[in-house]
């Protein structure tokens, strides 16, 4: 009893805590100094404007940062800012190439666009890199728009940047919530609740042992009759009885339910993998399309983890971490798990070539539906339309992976009661929707009404 009224304090508590330590963060900023400074800070921002529209109309010049994401999808398999890989390094390559050879942006364009045909229409120029670089031949990039390979080049032309320190930006880590301290805090509640056990035990026992004694040596021990009489009133007073037998009942059926319908539901399961594979640096800041790697979800039952090929297709370039970091992610931390992905696949960085050593890695399987369940990724990706983020949540924002939805029977359930078929343009449903429109009488379905609830469909 005593130990169950203790969980919800000290649950209730941390919860009212956390939430007045927030809003006394956000007062924290002082009035009187923003009064004062928005008169300057308005004319600030108004000439900032007014130079930055003057500056980017005489100069059309690109966006280093759109141009950091198309440079990594299309270049950074050959091509590194600073380091030669099967291509040269490319680091203000613009300026290198107009001071020491005299090409312009027009030769830039077309070189990008078809390497090969610039080489075989005898430039100098092309010729001499492709032999310098054993003939190995660039891809061919004719959809890059002008615009485009603006925005690539603004980002080669980029000064590197001095290694930043750690703790630069706070990256909001958003957790699985479950996992944190609720499970630690209880397991020392529980031991402490067995600690006090004991030693009421012991304490019995020694009063049981002295009376004994007593007993033996015919000592006289005095009966305390103001005790009964408390004892016998309080359960005389049959309110105060029924009110702590209620309130007893309550609180444990609260806990005993609660308990039981966690059983095999691990929403926030959060382990940690062999590799910090961070999906807000990939699919977040560098905005890789999430089937770029899991592209099995689009066509098969399963969606899958890539096999770290994939990973090599960027990584044979990319050795070293240079976005934001945190005190608790330093870039040292991140060049040390690209590291662990060299040691797996094998890869020297130094001779650029693969050792043959290789060393499988074992990531831990988060979402995992039983056995006798049947979920099919394409169904729900390509035939319903929907989009990752709506069972997996904000994916593109976790550092590590974590179960997002509880995936039991219930949210299948409830998605498929109030969700729409996707007939418009579904060549799949134009007969099932004709016949479904007869039947109903109406112009909209849910899955449940083309037998999205049958059990058949989801047990084997
Ligand atoms: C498949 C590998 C590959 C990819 C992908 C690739 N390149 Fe190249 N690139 C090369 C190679 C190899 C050379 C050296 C010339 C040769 O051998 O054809 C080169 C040369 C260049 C040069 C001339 C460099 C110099 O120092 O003269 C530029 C500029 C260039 N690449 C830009 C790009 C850009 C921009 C992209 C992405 C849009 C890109 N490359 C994608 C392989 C690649
Ligand atoms: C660069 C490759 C890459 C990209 C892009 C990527 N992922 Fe992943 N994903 C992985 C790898 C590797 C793992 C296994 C390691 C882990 O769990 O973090 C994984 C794991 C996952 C898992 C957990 C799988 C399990 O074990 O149950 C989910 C869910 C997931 N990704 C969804 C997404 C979504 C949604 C996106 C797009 C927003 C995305 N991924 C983009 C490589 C990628
Ligand atoms: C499409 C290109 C691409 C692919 C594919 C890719 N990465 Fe990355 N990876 C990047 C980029 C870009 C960065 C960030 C580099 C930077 O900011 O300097 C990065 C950073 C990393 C880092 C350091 C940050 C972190 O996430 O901890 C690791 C480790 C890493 N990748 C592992 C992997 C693994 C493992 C795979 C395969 C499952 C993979 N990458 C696939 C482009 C890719
Ligand atoms: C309708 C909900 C839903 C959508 C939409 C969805 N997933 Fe899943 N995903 C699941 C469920 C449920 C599982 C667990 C499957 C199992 O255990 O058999 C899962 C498992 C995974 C896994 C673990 C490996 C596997 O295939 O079992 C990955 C990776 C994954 N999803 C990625 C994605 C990506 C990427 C997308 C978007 C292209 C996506 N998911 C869209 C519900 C969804
Ligand atoms: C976010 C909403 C959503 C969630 C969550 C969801 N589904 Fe679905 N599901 C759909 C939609 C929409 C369709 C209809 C796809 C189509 O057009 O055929 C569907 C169709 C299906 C079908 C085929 C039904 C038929 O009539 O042929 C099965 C089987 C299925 N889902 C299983 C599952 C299972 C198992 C889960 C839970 C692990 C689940 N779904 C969770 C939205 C969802
Ligand atoms: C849309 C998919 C879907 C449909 C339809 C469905 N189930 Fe389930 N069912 C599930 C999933 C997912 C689980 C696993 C839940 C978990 O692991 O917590 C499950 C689990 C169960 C379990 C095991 C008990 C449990 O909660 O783990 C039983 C029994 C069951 N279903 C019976 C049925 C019956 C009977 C029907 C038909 C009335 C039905 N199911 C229809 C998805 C479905």
């Amino acid at each position: 009893m005593l130990f169950l009224c203790e969980i919800f304090i000290t649950r209730y508590c941390s919860i009212c805590m956390k939430k007045s330590y927030q809003s006394l963060e956000g007062n924290s900023t002082n009035d009187m100094k923003q009064v004062t400074h928005r008169n300057l800070i308005t004319r600030l921002i108004l000439s900032g404007l007014i130079l930055l529209l003057t500056y980017s109309t005489a100069f059309a010049q690109g966006d280093p940062v759109t141009g950091k994401t198309l440079f990594n999808t299309n270049c950074a398999a050959c091509h590194n800012l600073d380091k030669k890989m099967t291509g040269p390094a490319l680091r203000g390559v613009e300026a290198r190439l107009s001071e020491d050879q005299g090409l312009d942006r027009d030769w830039i364009n077309a070189w990008i666009r078809n390497s090969s045909a610039v080489i075989k229409s005898g430039d100098a120029y092309a010729v001499k890199i492709y032999a310098e670089n054993n003939n190995a031949a660039m891809t061919a990039m004719p959809q890059l728009s002008d615009e485009d390979i603006d925005n690539i080049l603004a980002y080669t032309a980029q000064e590197k940047a001095a290694p930043s320190g750690g703790g630069e930006v706070a990256t909001t880590q958003t957790s699985g919530g479950q996992n944190e301290g609720g499970i630690s805090n209880e397991l020392i509640l529980g031991a402490l609740a067995i600690l006090f056990m004991l030693l009421a035990l012991g304490l019995i026992m020694v009063n049981k042992t002295l009376r004994r004694f007593a007993n033996a040596n015919n000592i006289d021990i005095p009966e305390e009759g103001q005790r009964k009489s408390l004892w016998k009133a309080f359960i005389k007073n049959q309110f105060l009885l029924l009110v702590i037998t209620i309130f007893f009942l309550l609180t444990s059926a609260y806990y005993v339910f609660g308990y039981f319908m966690q059983i095999g539901v691990d929403q926030g399961y959060q382990p940690v993998q062999p590799i910090h594979f961070s999906h807000k640096i990939h699919a977040g800041d560098n905005k890789i399309d999430c089937k770029f790697c899991h592209s099995s979800a689009r066509v098969s039952k399963t969606s899958g983890i890539p096999s770290l090929n994939v990973c090599m297709n960027c990584h044979k370039s990319i050795y070293e971490y240079t976005g934001e970091t945190t005190a608790e992610y330093t870039k040292e931390f991140y060049d040390a798990e690209i590291m662990k992905l060299y040691k797996a696949v094998g890869w020297s960085d130094e001779d650029q070539q693969y050792t043959g050593e290789t060393q499988p890695i074992k990531w831990v399987r988060i979402h995992n539906l039983p056995d006798f369940v049947y979920y099919n990724h394409s169904q729900h990706v390509t035939v319903a339309g929907l989009e990752c983020q709506t069972c997996h949540g904000p994916v593109e924002t976790m550092e590590e992976v974590y179960q997002y939805s509880p995936l039991t029977m219930v949210w299948c359930l409830d998605c498929h009661k109030k969700t729409n078929l996707k007939t418009k343009g579904n060549a799949y449903y134009t007969k099932i929707h004709e016949e479904l429109a007869k039947k109903y009488g109406v112009d909209k379905f849910t899955v449940k009404d083309n037998g999205g609830l049958e059990c058949g469909k989801c047990h084997y």
